[in-house]
């Protein structure tokens, strides 16, 4: 099948897995992209996030979630007393995905077929890692963990079940929450992903 399969090492570690992901040619967003994206964290983490794409801080930097969208995250993480260290952060989309307005590079959103694209990183990744919970950070994430659409709004906080039985739990992206800065809804918004993200770690 088309897709990153084929430069997925079978049986590899996390490290052995960013290591041969430059190389991957399983759609066609490596061509655009600074570079791809892997992931941060412990092999031995209790809990796996799983974000959509690298934005574009994320993209030159080469780590995920270091720009605006993942302050809130920490942020939200340090408010559910979830150390950093203990959570394994990756996204379901390891290239960048964009349009370019000017000199400036606009996210969009990955197609279906990009996720499917990049799906056996994910589900490699997983494997490594063997987290108690997967917290799927926005219905991207959510369609790359359980394979199907969800709405976020009806499933938040629930306790769901994806591959070999693993605890899984959809909240929203941090970029919603982002975009309501300033904004009255800021304060619930904010809120509702503390809760979720304490759910999934107790
Ligand atoms: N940064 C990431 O690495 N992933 C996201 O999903 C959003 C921002
Ligand atoms: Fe490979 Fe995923 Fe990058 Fe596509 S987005 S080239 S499947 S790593």
């Amino acid at each position: 099948r088309p897709g990153a399969q084929r430069w997925v090492p079978p049986a590899g570690d996390v490290d052995a897995l960013r290591r041969a992901a430059p190389g991957c040619r399983g759609c066609e967003l490596w061509a655009g992209a600074t570079q791809v994206v892997f992931s941060v964290g412990s092999e031995r983490a209790r809990i796996a996030l799983v974000g959509e794409q690298p934005g574009d801080r994320e993209d030159r930097t080469g780590e995920p979630f270091v720009g605006p969208a993942g302050d809130v995250l920490a942020d939200a993480l340090t408010a559910a007393g979830i150390e950093r260290t203990a959570v394994y952060l990756t996204n379901a989309v390891k290239h960048f995905r964009f349009t370019e307005r000017g000199k400036r590079r606009i996210h969009k959103t990955p197609g279906v077929a990009h996720v499917e694209a990049c799906r056996p990183w994910l589900e490699a990744e997983l494997a490594a890692v063997g987290p108690a919970v997967i917290v799927c950070l926005g219905a991207t994430a959510a369609r790359a963990v359980l394979g199907r659409e969800v709405r976020v709004g009806e499933v938040r906080g629930q306790a769901l079940e994806g591959d070999g039985g693993v605890r899984v739990v959809v909240t929203t992206h941090p970029s919603a929450v982002l975009r309501l800065r300033g904004k009255p809804e800021w304060d619930e918004a904010f809120d509702a992903l503390v809760a979720d993200l304490r759910a999934a770690a107790a």
